[in-house]
């Protein structure tokens, strides 16, 4: 269980964002110590960090009554979580390079305990190619990564790079404590689908859709870190597959259907992929070659595999999630859907205009024939927690 966290501020407008956080890992009876870069304090001052964390301040590396308070390396260990919230796009740099030239980036190389980094910084900052590779660094040297956002940014551009919100951070530290010691989820089995299907016209010609499987993998990720024994059925994607949960990969939506059928007796199944609603019977065997003369595809509709799952009547999974991908009248749709599909709850979103599909963020409307509640747009991963801990919820009520 985390009790304590150093929490580093580095310099970044979205330090702000820094005090209502300590307030409110306080109210949760987590002990905050906090270190502030020599930047970090141009936007917020020792003295607020330490009125609110109600612990000594530390800054500097080389000042002697700090380290006779506690050496940087003591710091770095007498914690449960590191957290570095705002992280600037030069400390996420010095942590890929392991760079130690101040106590906040010594810190991060002395500690033995589990870093999390909350990234703030402008959009073009975020898309450079050096941070996403310095990011990338990280994420493969274990270090998680919470947010960013996409908004309004201070310098008035927008995009991606906005500092997560105090309560989302808060969400993701509670669910990274879930997955390294409650499980909460260890006696429940799921799957999940994920991804676009194909559906063979001609040995090199397919239908399919824009779906990158995104979401999907990071629900399978987010429930086999709780605990749940996991299976990710996935149609074709280009995109890493979670590390732990087991994999099957199919082509088409009734090769999915087979695959979610034998998963069963399972207790939670999530259907995000985007399954073709059609097939072609007319396939070729051999590829189609062009005559001058318009010809037809001859098409049936594919097995819903949501509304099969949600309505069987032998080992319906407890609770049975869809997703609803669409162009308008959002919530109206969604809920027929949940109704005509039979399945439990339901999250749907607005794919108008490229927006959802390939991206790295989703805005979700969370449906339950109880509940319909808005999420604010978050990364795909932060959907997948918030999701996970509405499971464990729903399991624990
Ligand atoms: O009907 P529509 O495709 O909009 O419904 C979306 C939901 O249904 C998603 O959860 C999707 O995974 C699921 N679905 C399915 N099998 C299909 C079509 C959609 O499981 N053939």
């Amino acid at each position: 269980m985390i009790k304590s966290i150093l929490l580093i501020i580095t310099g970044g407008i979205a330090a702000y964002k820094s005090l209502e956080l300590i307030r409110k890992l306080k109210e949760r009876n987590i002990d905050v110590t906090c270190v502030l870069t020599k930047s970090g304090s141009e936007f917020v001052t020792p003295l607020s960090v330490a009125s609110l964390s109600g612990n000594h301040v530390f800054s500097e590396l080389f000042n002697l009554t700090d380290e006779n308070k506690m050496g940087h390396i003591e710091l770095s260990r007498s914690t449960d979580l590191v957290l570095v919230a705002p992280a600037t796009t030069n400390i996420i740099s010095k942590m890929a390079y392991g760079s130690c030239d101040d106590l906040a980036s010594t810190i991060l190389m002395a500690t033995n305990k589990p870093v999390m980094v909350v990234p703030a910084m402008n959009v073009r900052m975020w898309h450079n190619a050096a941070t996403q590779r310095n990011i990338q660094t990280l994420i493969d040297d274990g270090i998680k990564f919470i947010g960013p956002n996409k908004g309004d940014m201070a310098c008035g551009e927008y995009g991606l790079g906005r500092m997560s919100e105090p309560q989302e951070i808060i969400n993701s530290i509670i669910e990274y404590d879930n997955s390294l010691i409650h499980q909460p989820l260890k006696n429940f089995s799921a799957f999940v689908t994920a991804g676009p299907t194909r559906e063979k016209i001609d040995p090199v010609r397919f239908i399919s859709n824009e779906s990158s499987g995104k979401q999907g993998y990071a629900i399978a990720q987010s429930l086999f870190n709780m605990g749940a024994k996991t299976t990710l059925i996935t149609g074709p994607t280009n995109i890493p597959l979670p590390e732990g949960p087991s994999i099957i990969k199919v082509n088409t939506a009734e090769e999915m259907l087979d695959a979610c059928e034998q998963q069963l007796p399972a207790d939670i199944a999530i259907c995000s992929a985007a399954v073709s609603d059609y097939r072609v019977n007319n396939k070729k065997n051999s590829k189609i070659k062009k005559t001058g003369e318009n010809i037809s595809l001859d098409l049936s509709e594919n097995p819903d595999i949501l509304n099969r799952i949600s309505k069987r009547n032998a080992n319906r999974p407890s609770l049975v999630i869809g997703f609803a991908a669409e162009t308008g009248e959002v919530e109206k749709n969604a809920k027929l859907k949940l109704y005509s599909k039979g399945c439990d709850w339901i999250l749907a979103n607005d794919v108008s205009d490229g927006k959802v599909f390939n991206q790295d963020i989703n805005k979700i409307t969370f449906i339950t024939d109880s509940i319909t509640e808005k999420w604010n747009e978050m990364s795909k991963d932060d959907v997948a927690s918030k999701l996970s801990t509405n499971i464990i919820n729903h399991f624990s009520a």
